[in-house]
């Protein structure tokens, strides 16, 4: 990798952490984790969405890119640190999971981190991770069980395909989308095919100077 590429990587990176991964001042307590999702295998943990996407729905070109992430975000801080504080582990699909470890930094710890997979192991996982850092292989529902039995309360799904298999299971209650006014026309969707309609109520909707457009969206089922 170049050194140009590297510093791109790392600005994006940073940029990503620091606008896709806050949460807005508007979005926190407020009953944010507390309605009643549509199968209820799971009474304590609760389960968000937190993500940033293109305006026509895109979370990554298709070939992984982030360059549109990049704008000027001001001196706005979204709510990061609330929402960070708020979970205890995180679901991460593995392909994010390996663009994430491509940053470099590890962002995610003292979480507990599970990514689902079939292709990984846990020797797959760099040593230095893998106190906090699991793969795992299992259906949604059984996931999130065995994250509730270790006694974890907020998870954080993160990944498009992740969230899309997570929504279809009928397993998440809190969708945080952070719009980037931009249309890139072609990547990889936020939302896919589902098996029907579901239904989610309008929390709150912030604007934010840099053009960033952050809603909350609580899933009825
Ligand atoms: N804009 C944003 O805020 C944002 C946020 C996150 C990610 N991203 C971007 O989105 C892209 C990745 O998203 P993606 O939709 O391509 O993939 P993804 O959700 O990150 O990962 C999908 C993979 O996760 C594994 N997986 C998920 N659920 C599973 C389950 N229940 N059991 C077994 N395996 C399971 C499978 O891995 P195997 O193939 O190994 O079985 C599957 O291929 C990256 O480019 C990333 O940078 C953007």
């Amino acid at each position: 990798m170049t050194n140009l590429e590297q510093a791109l990587v790392t600005h994006v990176a940073r940029y990503w952490m620091s606008t896709i991964l806050r949460h807005s001042r508007h979005v926190g307590n407020g009953g944010l984790w507390s309605h009643t999702r549509r199968y209820t295998p799971h009474m304590t943990l609760q389960t968000s969405v937190y993500i940033a996407t293109t305006l026509d729905g895109f979370i990554a070109r298709a070939g992984g890119s982030l360059d549109w992430l990049e704008h000027d975000s001001g001196e706005a801080d979204y709510g990061f640190n609330a929402f960070m504080t708020s979970i205890d582990c995180l679901v991460i699909g593995r392909i994010t999971f390996e663009k994430v470890l491509g940053f470099g930094d590890w962002p995610y710890s003292g979480k507990h981190v599970i990514v689902p997979s079939t292709n990984l192991s846990n020797n797959d996982i760099p040593e230095e991770l893998r106190a906090g850092v699991e793969v795992v292989n299992g259906n949604p529902a059984d996931l999130l069980a065995a994250l509730e039995a270790r006694g974890f309360k907020h998870a954080w799904v993160d990944g498009g395909d992740t969230i899309q298999r997570f929504l279809r299971a009928g397993l998440i209650d809190e969708i945080t989308i952070s719009r980037i006014p931009i249309l890139i026309g072609n990547g990889i969707p936020l939302f896919g095919v589902i098996d029907g309609d579901i239904r989610l109520s309008h929390v709150s909707t912030t604007s934010f100077d840099s053009g960033l457009v952050q809603s909350l969206y609580r899933v009825c089922g």
